[in-house]
Order: structure tokens, then C-alpha cells, then sequence
């Protein structure tokens, strides 16, 4: 009876929208056509990607490494969100001329501004090398196999013709058991043109962060300029707008429950094809060591960035990275167990394990490996989130580095001016006195939750957090490295040039310094103890993941397999849709511009919404991108399976046009870069009507919406 419950509950949904069972993030050259018509979309797989032929592929770039963005005219502009352009918009911005506050728009193609050191990538071709690189390879056994692929890379790659401004680069997907080539062309001069002030862009913060129903206008808009060739090329003012191969056109059509779209892009990581042992461990330890590390930091840093204005400011940036991740992980776990999944996985093995006995002996030996690596994994977790975590310690741990290269004859001046330049920056935000109770804190908690075999000599002095803010209070004081003390007559956060004139004096000094003897005592015993233990015991099981891929593969004829997401360029497809993710809750596919009003708090960093935005709405004056109801859509959500690193990337219709600009998913949804769950799992885009009503109506830049193709 439970059983039948059981599958009911797992197979109804999955049977109600077959395509999502298992998600997908799909090589764009080995697309399911016939599921993706049976969906819905009207045009062929070989519109989306050709490598002989004007595809939708050549509208997609990889941003700045990270980020995906999409060319939207002939004239090379480009749309990616405003989280992935923030940091070149913070860049040309000055108290003065605060373009984070105010927005900017550029009138004209002479107004856009460079960006140096942003690049964008471009997917030429993409071929499965498998055979190449796993040629010679059958015998081997690690150290000697990661050799020969290493070895056999490197040779496909020099034996490729490409011209100057393309690179290659080959991926391994399933762990190892196919690998793909990828030619790339990289484009460097990339011009800022537009960006909605943050109360548009960023609209809702770290309060609407993973959450829907959302109201952000999460976008910006930048050029991709060429030399004369229309090739890649430096900055230069000589430069001309590059004219695309293809360019997306954009619709600003009604959308409707149950469309069929896509997304384009580069996700990042998932780990769908682990054992259930593994996300048990993900579960119940792992995430929450993150979380509690992370609990810790946020909260002090929160009491303090509320009550004072300069350290609010400082950050602000820091805060959002850190508690993008925590809030991620919170949905993580609950939305693991709501699916269910560690249960899942292991029915799914115990169908695995009746069809081929081979894999009963994979699985064990990887629930052995995963037992007895868990307090060394625990320990990994702790260390790793509190270093990172704990500004005076990271701190330490850049000294660290630095000390042992000069020791070891590898640091240069060009080494010296590099750290000098990262830590400029580092301290101009920093706040020692905020900090040291941060590290106390998360020493004491670090006392707490290591095991006594592993707990650094002396540490139990640690284990009382109220007395340790009083005790390493003191410690950071004394320190040059926290810049509270000073070494050759200066402090290292006030003038690091003088700090850092007497090399020798200045290493001596840090050899001594309390903050950086308790770091070296941490990281000696971590890494004596905990890492080799660790870090083998992971070779393991990676070697043993990539046995039960490929058994995964070889036993479920019935399963289409994705690989994991890596990075590389990516299509996933589904329906517009909302989700009823709790008791009672039911969630609508679209928000409105209603909803920014709704949400509006004068004055407020999140939640304040810009005088002209208002205006625009008491007079209704939505031009041609208000929908059936008479408002502005503002947001939607689909069944796309997507991740980090589809961030910008395009939400296409059935047509390939463009109806949205991917950049978050619902709480109750994240588990799905483990175990995605057509029920709660919804990626949340910007709508295509809310960016060009704000580029037409809110920034009067009507010449960029000239440039385009509209479909109405
Ligand atoms: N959660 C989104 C992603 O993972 C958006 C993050 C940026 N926004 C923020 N409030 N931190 O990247
Ligand atoms: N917000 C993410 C990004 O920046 C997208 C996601 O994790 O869904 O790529």
C-alpha cells in the first residue's frame, strides 16, 4: 500500500508532463526532436543549432565566463541581466555619477562605454571527441589515466586548424566518459549601453532572492563592437558595432499557461546521477554545515549593516554574494526531502540493481567510500566555509600564499603588484572591527563542530563564543594583517606600498603575527589530518561515479541521459507555468507591474520604486506592452531545468523568438541541480514586454527598440 502511494505520487506528475521527468540540459547537437515537438516548438533542432548555417547559436554568448547573454539586432546588441552586468555598471559608477542609483542610457553609439577585461564567447562548433581522447587510455588506472587524457587533449588541440581569435576547448562529460570539443570565438570590446536603476534591476534584493512571485527587472543591455573585419579585436575607437550571423527577434506577444519555450544557455554545475547516499550526505550534513556557517556570518554582519550607514555600503556586495548561496541552500534541503529524493534514488538503484548485478557491487562499495568519508567531509565543510567566511582568516590564508611563494622563489614583481592590487580593493571594504567578531564567532563555532581527533591544539579555548569576541578582539588588534597594526611604519589597509617596502621585514612580521600563527595552526592540522584522508577517499568514489554512470547509462534503456552541466552552451525545454508548491499554495505563471506597486516601500533599499516608474503606472501609460489584462507583465516561470550560469540566458517561444530573459529559480525548486521535480522546480524569467517597456516608455531610448526585430 505505501509502496503504491509512493509510486503514485512519484509517476502521476512525471506521466502528466512526460518530457520533465527527468529534466534536461541537452547538447545543443543532440537534441530530442521528437519530444521537443511533441511539446509543442514549431521549428527544427537545425534552426537552433549549425554549425554550417546561421543558427539561433549564434545569437548565444557565454558572458564574461560566467553569465549567458543573446544578441538582439543586427547592430550587435546584446542583453544579459543586470546582476551579470553589475559589475561593470558598479565600475562606472562614482558618487557623483552613480549609475548603480540612477541607471544609465546611453543617447547614442558614441555614449556606450568600454569595459575593459569583459569578453564574451561565441560557439563555433561542437564535435564529440570521445575516441580521440580516450585513445590508449583503456588499460590505466589514476595517476596514469589523468596523464594520458591530459596528454591526448593537448595533442587533438594542437592538431586543430584555427584562426587566431578562436581557441578550443575540449570538456569531459559523464564523468569522464565522453569528452566534446568546442571551437570558441572570443569577442573583447564590449560596450555598456543600458541599465535600469538598481530599484528596477535589482528590485526586491536579497528578499525576493529565489523567491516568487518576483517583480525584478533583472536586465542590461551592452554592444558588441569588432574591428573593420567584423573580427574580434581590442578596444579601439576605430572599432564598429559586430554584425551577428543571426540576431534574436523579440516578441511582445501574450503569453499563456502551457507554451512550449526553451532556454539557451551556459549552465554551470548540477550532480543529477549521484548515488542516494550521496545526497543523503548532501542533506543532512553537508548543506547544513554551509548553512550554519553562513547563518553565523549574515547575522552579525545584518546587525551591524542595519544600524550604520558606512558599513551597509561596504557591504553590500559581499552580503548579497554570501547569502545568495545560503538562501539557495536552505531551499535546497527542503525542497530534498519534499521530492523525496534520497527515497527516490534508492528505489531507482533497487531497479538498477535487479537489471544488472554489477551495479549492487558499485553501489556498495560507493556507500562504504561516502560512511568513511564523512567526518573527513564534514571537516572539509566546516574548514573551507569558515576560511571563506571569516575575513581576517582569508586574509591569513593570502598571506599564506603569498609567503610561500617568495619562499620558494615564484613570486616576481609582477606577483607582489597583483596581490597589492587584490588587496587595495579588499580593504577599502573591510571592516576589522566587524570582522573580528565574525571570526570569533566562527572559531567558536569551528571548535564546536570539529571533531576532538581533528580539533587544532589549544582550540577548546575557543569553544565559548561570548568570551572568544572578548579574546580574539584582542588577537586582531595586535595584527598587521587585519591593519589594526603596522609593519615598516605603516598599516597594511592604509598604505600598503609603505607596509609592503621591507619585504623581508614585512615577512618576518607575519610569521609572528597572532591572526596568522592561529591560521597556519588550523591549516597544518586540517591539513594533515583531514585533506589526504579526504582527498583520497574522494579520487574514490570519482573514479567509482564514473563506473556508475556508465552502468546508469548501459542498464536504463528506457532513461534519455543529459550530462551533468559543466559550462558549456545548452538547451533545456518545457512549458510556461505556474506551480503549487505547498499545501493550499498555488502559485500564477505570471506577476505584473500591479505587483511592483503592491511591493513598494518608500524610502526602503529593496523595495523603493522610481518616481517616473509610478507615474508611468497611475497613467496606465503601457503603450503597446501591456497584455490581456490591461498591465504590464513584469515576470513568468516555465518547467525549463536550468542553474546557475543560465543567468541571462533566453527563454525562446515554439518560433525561437525571444519572450524572456532567464535569471533565477523558486525556493521551493533549487533541489533540482540534484534532483529536479517537474512539481516544484520553475525558473523564473524576466518578460520581454517589462524590458522594452522600460527601454521605450521608462528610459525614452526608443533608438534601441528601432534596432530590433519586434514580433507582435
Ligand atoms: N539567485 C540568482 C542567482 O543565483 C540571482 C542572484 C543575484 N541577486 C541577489 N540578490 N544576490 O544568481
Ligand atoms: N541566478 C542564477 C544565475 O545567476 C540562475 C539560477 O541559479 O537559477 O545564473
Amino acid at each position: 500500500m505505501t509502496k503504491k502511494i509512493l509510486l503514485s505520487v512519484f509517476l502521476l506528475p512525471a506521466i502528466m508532463t512526460f518530457a520533465q521527468q527527468y529534466g534536461g540540459m541537452w547538447i545543443p547537437t543532440e537534441l530530442n526532436e521528437k519530444e521537443m515537438k511533441d511539446l509543442g516548438i514549431k521549428i527544427s533542432v537545425k534552426d537552433i543549432f549549425n554549425s554550417q548555417k546561421a543558427s539561433i547559436k549564434d545569437a548565444v554568448v557565454q558572458f564574461n565566463g560566467g553569465c549567458t547573454a543573446e544578441i538582439i539586432s543586427p547592430k550587435g546588441l546584446l542583453l544579459t541581466n543586470h546582476h551579470c552586468g553589475y559589475g561593470q555598471i558598479q565600475a562606472h559608477s562614482t558618487i557623483q555619477n552613480d549609475l548603480l542609483s540612477n541607471g544609465f542610457w546611453a543617447k547614442n553609439p558614441q555614449g556606450e562605454l568600454p569595459n575593459p577585461g569583459l569578453t564574451v564567447d561565441f560557439i563555433i562548433d561542437i564535435k564529440e571527441v570521445t575516441n580521440q581522447i580516450l585513445d590508449g587510455t583503456e588499460h590505466l588506472t589514476e595517476p596514469e589515466l589523468s596523464k594520458k587524457i591530459a596528454n591526448n587533449i593537448e595533442s587533438y588541440k594542437n592538431a586543430q586548424k584555427i584562426e587566431p581569435y578562436q581557441s578550443i576547448s575540449v570538456k569531459s562529460m559523464y564523468y569522464e566518459n565522453k569528452f566534446y570539443a568546442y571551437t570558441i570565438e572570443t569577442y573583447k570590446d564590449i560596450r555598456l549601453v543600458g541599465a535600469p536603476p538598481q530599484s528596477i534591476g535589482k528590485f526586491g534584493s536579497d528578499t525576493d532572492n529565489w523567491v516568487w512571485p518576483r517583480h525584478t527587472g533583472d536586465f542590461s543591455m551592452f554592444r558588441i563592437y569588432a574591428d573593420k573585419n567584423n573580427k574580434p579585436a581590442e578596444y579601439s575607437k576605430e572599432n564598429v558595432p559586430y554584425v551577428p550571423k543571426y540576431f534574436l527577434p523579440v516578441s511582445i506577444k501574450d503569453k499563456n499557461e502551457n507554451d512550449f519555450t526553451f532556454v539557451f544557455g551556459f549552465p554551470g554545475k548540477t550532480t543529477e546521477y549521484l548515488p542516494a547516499i550521496a545526497v543523503e550526505k548532501i542533506t543532512k550534513d553537508i548543506d547544513p554545515a554551509r548553512i550554519a556557517v553562513r547563518d553565523i556570518a549574515l547575522k552579525t554582519l545584518d546587525e551591524k549593516m542595519r544600524t550604520d550607514d558606512a558599513t551597509r555600503i561596504k557591504y553590500a556586495s559581499k552580503y548579497a554574494y554570501v547569502a545568495n548561496y545560503w538562501k539557495k541552500w536552505i531551499g535546497e534541503v527542503e525542497g530534498l526531502k519534499k521530492s523525496n529524493a534520497v527515497e527516490k534514488k534508492a528505489m531507482y538503484e533497487g531497479s538498477l540493481k535487479a537489471k544488472n548485478h554489477e551495479i549492487k557491487s558499485t553501489l556498495d562499495q560507493l556507500n562504504k567510500l561516502y560512511n568513511d568519508q564523512t567526518p573527513f567531509a564534514l571537516n572539509n565543510t566546516y574548514y573551507t566555509e569558515v576560511i571563506k567566511n571569516a575575513e581576517t582568516l582569508k586574509l591569513a590564508n593570502d598571506y599564506y600564499t603569498y609567503i610561500t611563494a617568495v619562499e620558494a622563489g615564484r613570486m616576481d614583481e609582477k606577483g607582489t603588484a597583483a596581490l597589492k592590487k587584490k588587496l587595495v580593493p579588499f580593504y577599502k571594504d573591510y571592516s576589522a572591527e566587524l570582522d573580528a567578531k565574525v571570526t570569533a564567532k566562527l572559531l567558536a563555532l569551528y571548535a564546536n563542530k570539529t571533531a576532538p581527533q581533528f580539533l587544532p591544539t589549544g582550540f577548546e579555548k575557543y569553544k565559548n563564543e561570548a568570551q572568544n569576541i572578548q579574546y580574539f578582539e584582542e588577537i586582531s588588534k595586535n595584527s598587521i594583517i587585519t591593519g589594526r597594526s603596522e609593519v615598516n611604519g605603516a598599516s597594511i589597509s592604509q598604505d600598503i606600498d609603505k607596509a609592503f617596502s621591507n619585504q623581508d621585514q614585512l615577512i618576518k612580521s607575519l610569521k609572528k603575527d597572532p591572526v596568522y600563527q592561529l591560521f597556519i595552526l588550523m591549516r597544518d592540522t586540517y591539513m594533515t589530518k583531514v585533506d589526504p584522508q579526504f582527498t583520497s577517499l574522494q579520487s574514490k568514489i570519482d573514479a567509482l561515479q564514473k563506473t556508475y554512470m556508465a552502468q546508469q547509462i548501459a542498464t536504463d534503456k528506457d532513461k534519455k541521459f543529459f550530462p551533468d552541466a559543466n559550462s558549456t552552451l545548452r538547451v533545456t525545454y518545457g512549458k510556461v507555468k505556474g506551480s503549487s508548491p505547498r499545501d493550499a499554495v498555488s502559485y500564477n505563471y505570471q506577476t505584473h507591474l500591479a505587483g511592483v506597486m503592491e511591493k513598494y516601500i518608500p524610502g526602503d533599499y529593496e523595495f523603493d520604486v522610481p518616481k517616473k516608474l509610478i507615474d508611468l503606472y497611475n497613467k496606465k501609460d503601457f503603450g503597446i506592452y501591456k497584455d490581456k489584462t490591461g498591465d504590464v507583465p513584469v515576470g513568468f516561470t516555465a518547467t525549463n531545468h536550468t542553474t546557475g550560469g543560465n543567468s541571462g540566458s533566453p527563454a525562446l517561444d515554439a518560433n525561437g523568438n525571444l519572450i524572456g530573459l532567464n535569471f533565477d529559480r523558486q525556493w521551493e525548486g533549487t533541489m533540482s541541480d540534484i534532483n529536479y521535480d517537474p512539481r516544484f522546480s520553475r525558473n523564473i524569467m524576466v518578460d520581454t514586454k517589462y524590458i522594452l517597456f522600460i527601454i521605450d516608455k521608462y528610459a525614452d531610448s526608443k533608438w534601441l527598440i528601432d534596432e530590433m526585430k519586434i514580433v507582435k
